[in-house]
Order: structure tokens, then sequence, then C-alpha cells
């Protein structure tokens, strides 16, 4: 939904993981909105052109050296950031033991381990403080944390990635308590099944499969059946649905809201 729905007119707003998926979807939001925006990501958006109201940086958010040096390109050509939304997030379906002896790569290994916990968990860190000392000093901001139901509730074949998006909630209600006193909010949004059907042949999926005891050839379509009967609204979400409640979270209309992480998941209760 890119109609301004809200006004974010005069809001900088930097999105991590903005070239695509998700991200690509709040990006467009904000914009729509009348933000302006400021991606950092690995990869670069596809068909990117800079204007006055737009910025991509290719950075990774797990360097500490690239997320100063980017804030710093934000605030020289936008003056200041009001919003931060830490969206970039990567996964591997993993499970701790590979119980049916036949797929040893779909065990979690060490260097999945850290690749999540790298990316998800102290890349947020990372990117959050050197945006923190910029709004500290204007006592104003919101700090937007996409963490997942699977961090909530725990999920079936990936462990490590549920626990990352757990210490993601830890972070929202810890930096509310810390950062509240200088008038920066901290909210979590926690997206569930979205309507992303990845190819069959999608090596995420496969190694999705296997974890729940499933053939690994299993359609991504069978995935979204399952998931239907434990989805109450009987859907997966749409990303709109998602970038919209951070339109909202940005904008004033939500001063009051903090520390909290938000589901965006059809009421879905099991995972
Ligand atoms: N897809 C879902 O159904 C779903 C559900 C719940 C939560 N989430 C969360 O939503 C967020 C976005 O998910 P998505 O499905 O759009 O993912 P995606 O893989 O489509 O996009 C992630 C983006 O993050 C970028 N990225 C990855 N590592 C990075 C790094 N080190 N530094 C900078 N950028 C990096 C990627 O280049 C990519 O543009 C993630 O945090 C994910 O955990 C997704």
């Amino acid at each position: 939904m890119n109609s301004k729905w809200i006004d974010l007119e005069g809001k900088t707003v930097v999105v991590t993981g903005g070239a695509m998926g998700i991200g690509e979807a709040i990006a467009a939001d904000l914009k729509g909105c009348g933000a302006n925006v400021a991606v950092f990501d690995v990869s670069e958006p596809k068909d990117y052109k800079e204007d006055e109201h737009t910025l991509f940086i290719k950075a990774d958010i797990r360097s500490k050296t690239e997320m100063e040096a980017a804030v710093k390109q934000v605030v020289q050509k936008f003056g200041t950031i009001d919003g931060l939304v830490n969206n970039a997030g990567v996964t591997r379906p993993r499970i701790l033991v590979d119980y049916y002896k036949q797929r040893p790569q779909y065990e979690l290994s060490e260097e999945d381990f850290d690749f999540m916990v790298g990316v998800n968990q102290k890349g947020t860190f990372t990117v959050t403080q050197a945006v923190t000392r910029v709004m500290f000093e204007k006592k104003d901001g919101v700090i937007i944390n996409m963490s997942s139901c699977a961090g909530l509730m725990g999920s079936r074949g990936h462990s490590c990635y549920s626990a990352t998006k757990a210490a993601i909630h830890g972070f929202t209600m810890s930096w509310a308590k810390e950062l509240g006193p200088f008038g920066i909010r901290v909210v979590g949004v926690a997206p569930d099944i979205l309507d992303r059907t990845p190819a069959n042949n999608d090596e995420k999926y496969r190694a999705q499969a296997y974890g729940r005891g499933w053939d690994v050839d299993t359609k991504p379509e069978k995935f979204f059946e399952n998931y239907k009967s434990s989805i109450p609204l009987g859907r997966p979400g749409h990303l709109y649905e998602v970038a919209d409640l951070i339109c909202y979270l940005v904008s004033s209309h939500a001063s009051y809201i903090t520390g909290v992480t938000i589901p965006v998941s059809g009421g879905k209760s099991k995972g």
C-alpha cells in the first residue's frame, strides 16, 4: 500500500535489509507516506535510483565501522534520523541433531549458529548503537525490531533462528527501559507466515521439510495448506500488512507504545 494513509512527511527512517522482501515493502510504504528512507543492505535494491528522499548504502550491519560511516552519511544527507527499522535478518532451518540420519548438512553447525546470531543479534545491536547516538542527542526517535512469532513461540527445525528472534524481543524490552527516559521508543514486530512462496527446490524449504520429518521434496503449497489450519484468519499475511504496522509505529500516533512485540500473524498460535 503506497498511498499516504499516514503522514510521515519530514521524518527520516533507516531500514536495514530494505533491498528485498519485507524490507523492500517497508521502505516503499514509508516512502509512500512521505518519509525520507535510507536502506542499509549488503545487496543493492533492483532498479535503485537515488533521489532527494531516498538513499541506499551498501553495508553489512555486523560491521561497527560500516554502520558508523552509514549513519554519518544519512545525517549528512537528511540532517537527522527519526526512525530505525531493524529488519535485516537471516534464517537457515536446522535441526539440533540429524535424527533421521540422512542429511547431516541440515544439522545445526557452529558456522550456521555464528551466521544467524551474527546477523540477527549482533547486527541488530551494532546498527542500533550507531543510530541511537543520533537519537539520543535530540531525545527523540523510534526503533522497530523485527522479531518473529518463531521467537515468541518456538519453531520446530528453527531453534537457532527462534533463539535469535527471542533475543530481539529481549532487546526490545530492555532498550525500551533504557531509552524511554530519553524520549526514544522501542517496539518489536513479529510476523509469522507471509505469502512469499519460494520455488520448491529452494534449499531452505528442503531443510525445513526434513526438520519436520517430511519428504524433502514437499511442495511449498503443502506448507501453506498445513499452516492454514493453524491460522484463525485462514491465510498467510501480506507484506503490506507488516509494512503498514511499521508506518503506524513510526508515526506520532503510536507515541505511547514501547517495550512490546506485536504479532502480525492472523492469530496463529502454534508453529
Ligand atoms: N519471511 C517471513 O515470513 C518472516 C516471518 C517472520 C519474521 N521475518 C523477519 O523479517 C525480516 C525480513 O525477512 P525477509 O523474509 O524479507 O528476508 P529476505 O531474505 O527476503 O531479505 C532480507 C534482507 O536482509 C539483507 N541482509 C542480510 N544480511 C544482511 C547484513 N548482514 N547486513 C545488511 N543486510 C543484510 C538481505 O540482503 C536482504 O535484502 C527478517 O528479520 C526475518 O527474520 C520474516
